[in-house]
């Protein structure tokens, strides 16, 4: 990330990981992740506080909240699970619509440079004059996300915010910031709570780096 992170997100210190022998991993992954940056607990306590300050936000109108498939998908389940509690700026509790959009352009652990959006063009026209938050697993380079944001820019959506779990701190960055961020995280990687590597690892609860044997024996 080119810029100082914000005061509000969580910063992962790059030499910062836990121990694997303190957590539990799953026995099929034990030589394919080299370190634990964020344990599943920790995880779920900044959602909790996440989903307090974005429903805070809103006033009474209806949210469409979007989940970016697949990788945002347990991000979602969760956030919209502690947003339900929440309230907003009105103090009551945020009428929400849940959707769902599949966006891809990674292969192994490098972007295509080809973002596929699953949207139809109708799909995408019934969103006008909506409050639209979408949910996503991790900002790497950003370029994805652009290019979402630059597509729903065309459709009169009254408002667009985006809720990223994890920002990647990478010189590879195209600049762009998310509106809530858990956390931001070093420029390896990372793996699990849902973020794949080739569709692997979403079974895995903890947020870690990939091995290089991980990465060698699940490449396409
Ligand atoms: N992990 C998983 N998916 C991703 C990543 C990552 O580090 N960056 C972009 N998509
Ligand atoms: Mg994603």
């Amino acid at each position: 990330m080119p810029m100082e992170p914000k005061q509000w997100i969580d910063v992962v210190e790059d030499k910062f990981k836990y121990d694997l022998d303190h957590f539990i991993i799953p026995s099929h992954y034990e030589n394919d992740v080299q370190s634990i940056l964020i344990p599943h607990g920790l995880i779920m306590d900044r959602i909790a506080k996440l989903a307090q300050m974005i429903a805070s936000e809103y006033d009474d109108e209806r949210v469409v909240v979007c989940c970016v498939l697949k990788g945002g998908h347990q991000f979602f389940s969760d956030l919209t699970r502690y947003m339900k509690k929440a309230l907003n700026k009105q103090g009551k509790s945020l009428p929400m619509t849940l959707d769902f959009i599949r966006v891809k352009s990674y292969e192994n652990d490098a972007s295509t440079g080809n973002v596929q959006i699953s949207m139809t063009d109708k799909e995408l026209r019934e969103l006008k004059g909506k409050n639209l938050l979408l949910v996503e697993d991790i900002i790497d380079t950003g370029n994805t996300m652009k290019r979402l944001l630059e597509k729903l820019s065309q459709y009169e959506v009254k408002s667009v915010k985006v809720a990223s779990l994890l920002l990647k701190k990478t010189p590879k960055s195209c600049g762009y910031v998310p509106d809530y961020v858990g956390f931001a995280v070093p420029d390896l990687f990372v793996v699990g709570y849902c973020l794949d590597y080739n569709d692997i690892f979403r079974d895995l609860d903890h947020i870690c780096g990939i091995s290089d044997v991980g990465k060698a024996k699940y490449a396409m």
